[in-house]
């Protein structure tokens, strides 16, 4: 297999490609912590803990990852930790809940289908990492830290939202840094050489409006918080981007100075996720007027909605001793790991049960947006 090199890294180190995959492929003398694992599927279910406690049904379709403690509705009070007693994270020890919209492919007929994810790419394996690239839809799931000590971790209690689901403008560059689509140009992942969404050519702030093989989400949650508040009423003003704005992702960075209302360091968390939109690239299935086909679960045909929820449950102190450490990949000493297999047992039941899969005559959850023409 080709080996690319790890581009979230090289381009700014400004280091050789590694030899036989050491144990840190960015050497011994780097510091920084990525760790980057994956969390297959727990669950596709139209309920929304953080912005619409207690709906069963939400207004949109989700997909979740993380601890079996996800509900429509979890606790401010209780450490998630304590309530869920599996995870579908390689790292065992990682009970939170992570979750995003679903992306559909609507054909001319007005009928939808949702389109299914895959597992990232493997790089050759230089993650050394049986578990991300082998995992069962879900995410890969990174926290970063510039240097040992440099980030808080999360306490008990904390959730945050980031992106604005209902969001159809363009907001620019900025923007794009924040969340991002990349569009691979062929089977094997052609395309994935920048880190995400610091490609000017490869990387959309929208949905593409070209046919990928594949398309991939980035979403990256702030970086600074105002060391408070676990929570706020839209579960985002307890949290900010640094000053000059959201960063596109290095592992060497969290990337500039926190606002004075949002001192705290906490670690760059960010979500990605691949769908295969290989099967939906027939040209005479794509809109006649030339737009793009897909559609997020919010009814979203822009992508600029795209947006993450994040409910925090690692056990004890397990994530800050790991953002303390030179953790890369999925390969840390300080962290429990479990198997593909295993971690493919942690299930949660469907709250709001109806039709996802299959071709559907509307989005779940909005028959009145989104009609067939
Ligand atoms: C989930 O919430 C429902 C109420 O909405 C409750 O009956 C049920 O026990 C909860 N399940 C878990 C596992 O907490
Ligand atoms: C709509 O088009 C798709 C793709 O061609 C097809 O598979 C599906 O059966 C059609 N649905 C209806 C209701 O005609
Ligand atoms: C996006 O991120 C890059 C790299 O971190 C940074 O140089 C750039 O200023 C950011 N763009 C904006 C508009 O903030």
């Amino acid at each position: 297999m080709r080996l690319l090199l790890p581009h979230l890294l090289l381009p700014a180190l400004g280091i050789a490609a590694p030899s036989p995959v050491p144990q840190n492929p960015l050497g011994p003398d780097v510091k920084s912590t990525m760790l980057r694992f994956g969390c297959s599927q727990l669950v596709i279910d139209r309920i929304d803990p953080l912005v619409n406690p207690g709906a069963i049904p939400s207004p949109h379709l989700h997909q979740i990852a993380g601890g079996n403690a996800f509900n429509a509705s979890m606790p401010h009070d209780t450490d998630i930790s304590t309530l869920a007693d599996c995870t579908t994270c390689s790292f065992s020890e990682d009970l939170s809940n992570y979750w995003t919209a679903n992306l559909y492919f609507r054909a001319r007929n007005g009928s939808y289908k949702r389109v299914p994810q895959i597992p990232v790419h493997s790089f050759g394996n230089l993650f050394n990492d049986d578990f991300t690239h082998a995992s069962n839809a879900g995410f890969v799931v990174y926290y970063v830290s510039e240097k040992p000590g440099d980030v808080t971790a999360f306490r008990p209690g904390f959730r945050m939202f980031t992106g604005d689901a209902n969001s159809r403008e363009k907001r620019g560059e900025g923007f794009k840094n924040q969340t991002c689509f990349r569009c691979y140009t062929g089977p094997d992942f052609e395309g994935d050489i920048m880190a995400p969404c610091a490609d000017p050519v490869l990387d959309y702030e929208g949905l593409p409006d070209r046919p990928c093989y594949g398309i991939r989400s980035n979403v990256l949650y702030p970086t600074c918080w105002d060391g408070k508040n676990l929570d706020s009423p839209d579960h985002k003003s307890h949290v900010a981007y640094p000053i000059t704005g959201p960063h596109t992702f290095t592992a060497l960075g969290t990337g500039g100075k926190c606002p004075e209302s949002h001192p705290v360091r906490i670690p760059q968390l960010m979500l990605e996720i691949v769908w295969d939109t290989s099967g939906f690239n027939d040209p005479n299935e794509w809109p006649e007027d030339g737009s793009q086909p897909f559609v997020l679960s919010t009814g979203d045909t822009t992508g600029y909605g795209q947006h993450g929820d994040y409910v925090f449950g690692w056990k004890g102190d397990s994530l800050q001793r790991a953002m303390d450490r030179s953790c890369f990949g999925a390969l840390c000493h300080e962290l429990k790991s479990q198997s593909v297999e295993e971690a493919a047992k942690c299930r949660v039941p469907v709250r709001a049960e109806e039709e996802v899969d299959g071709w559907l005559d509307s989005l779940p959850g909005m028959p009145e947006v989104y009609q067939k023409k």
